[in-house]
């Protein structure tokens, strides 16, 4: 009598490129090893060019980047940052370290993106940027933002820890805000375990971002040969990663297309082979505006309600599948009351979608057997 072990399928499991211990064994042979060494700036390279910004500086991770932005806008307490409800903490909390209140704006049933129709009435004159998430790398409405932006004199942040590769109206994602920020954290398309990227479509805020992710000093120009000693310039902290880091994620760029080629094919395959199975259940499939191009980061589905997607978690789980659900509200979060402020008629939206929302395993290196077992479970939940 034979017992068959089912192995478990992750939410996510690390894809190694190739090349990553290699790179590191030459960082650590050839040094140098803390930042801004050959590795740091060939990831440089690579992101400016997959993203097509002006300039890129690696973080140690998407928060920081957010952090860094917030020194970069000069906020100072009393400020007002517009940003969604539906986003990952670090979009808020990285303006609320600084003093200023995150404004909550709820998001699109759609797209689940900041519902751009409700981002005027947040406004106040002390508003000094808006912060976007392209939700799922499915690009925020941009030009709609973007104008009113001008209007006001707000800059605009791309938080786009989710939509490296994805595209709006032909232009990438990150290369349609003053800043953007990215996560190389161990679940996004590209990753070194933690990591981030702060992008540069507008170079003025460049020279002075090099002093705040340097401790506030001018290292960088130092380095350059620039001036003959490097001191205190400004304020700031330390946000840049070690070559060893830059070494692991410039294995990961360079194989780029490769990641997003085999991300997109468990996308598709969950898209195609679900519908029938969503529509006849009552549940809602990721929205595609037929302008954007999407990165394939994540795969979710909206229940008809929380018994359910907690129904759905539990019938995966119980078949050794590893789903979860995604953001919590943040203008009802215990900090979120207490350091922001919800825009005028509050986040019915968000609240209803946090409920309801599943991510499906995705990741590069999933097998066709994972990938079936995954679609087999899901089609097996009858919805109640
Ligand atoms: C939208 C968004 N912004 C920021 C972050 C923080 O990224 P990191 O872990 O690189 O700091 C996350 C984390 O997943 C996120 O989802």
């Amino acid at each position: 009598m034979g017992l068959t072990t089912v192995t478990s399928i992750p939410f996510n499991r690390t894809y190694l490129a190739g090349a990553e211990a290699a790179y590191m064994h030459q960082a650590m042979t050839s040094g140098p090893l803390a930042g801004d060494g050959p590795f740091t700036k060939r990831a440089h390279r690579l992101l400016n060019e997959v993203v097509g910004s002006q300039a890129a500086l690696l973080t140690t991770s998407c928060t920081h980047a957010l952090e860094m932005s917030a020194f970069l806008l000069d906020l100072q307490p009393g400020d007002e940052v517009v940003l969604p409800s539906f986003t990952f903490c670090s979009t808020a909390n990285a303006y609320a370290i600084r003093g200023a209140v995150p404004v909550f704006v709820d998001c699109r049933p759609d797209t689940l993106n900041i519902d751009e129709r409700l981002v005027e009435a947040a406004i106040t004159e002390r508003t000094k940027a808006i912060v976007v998430v392209h939700y799922a790398g499915v690009g925020c409405e941009m030009d709609a933002i973007t104008e009113i932006a001008d209007r006001h004199g707000l800059a605009v942040i791309e938080d786009n820890a989710h939509g490296l590769g994805g595209t709006y109206r032909g232009r990438s994602l990150g290369a349609l805000g003053a800043m953007a920020t990215q996560s190389f954290h161990e679940t996004k398309n590209v990753q070194c375990g933690e990591g981030g990227a702060l992008l540069f479509n507008d170079v003025r805020y460049f020279s002075r971002a090099e002093i705040v992710r340097e401790k506030g000093t001018n290292r960088s120009q130092f380095f350059r040969g620039m001036v003959d000693k490097y001191r205190w310039i400004d304020i700031g902290s330390s946000y840049l990663p070690s070559e060893l880091l830059a070494a692991y994620l410039t294995a990961q760029l360079e194989s780029f297309p490769t990641i997003q080629a085999q991300r997109h094919a468990v996308w598709s395959a969950y898209h195609a082979e679900l519908a029938e199975w969503a529509r006849d259940n009552g549940v809602t499939q990721p929205h595609l505006p037929a302008d954007r191009e999407h990165p394939a980061h994540l795969y979710y589905l909206l229940l008809p309600d929380l018994n359910n997607r907690q129904g759905l978690l539990g019938h995966l789980r119980e078949r050794g599948i590893h789903a979860t659900f995604h953001y919590q509200p943040l203008h009802s979060a215990p900090a979120g009351e207490k350091y922001g402020r919800t825009a005028p008629g509050g986040c019915p939206v968000t609240d209803d979608v946090a409920d309801r929302l599943i991510r499906l395993p995705l990741f590069a290196g999933m097998t066709a057997d994972e990938l079936h077992r995954v679609i087999d479970a899901v089609r097996a939940y009858e919805v109640l």
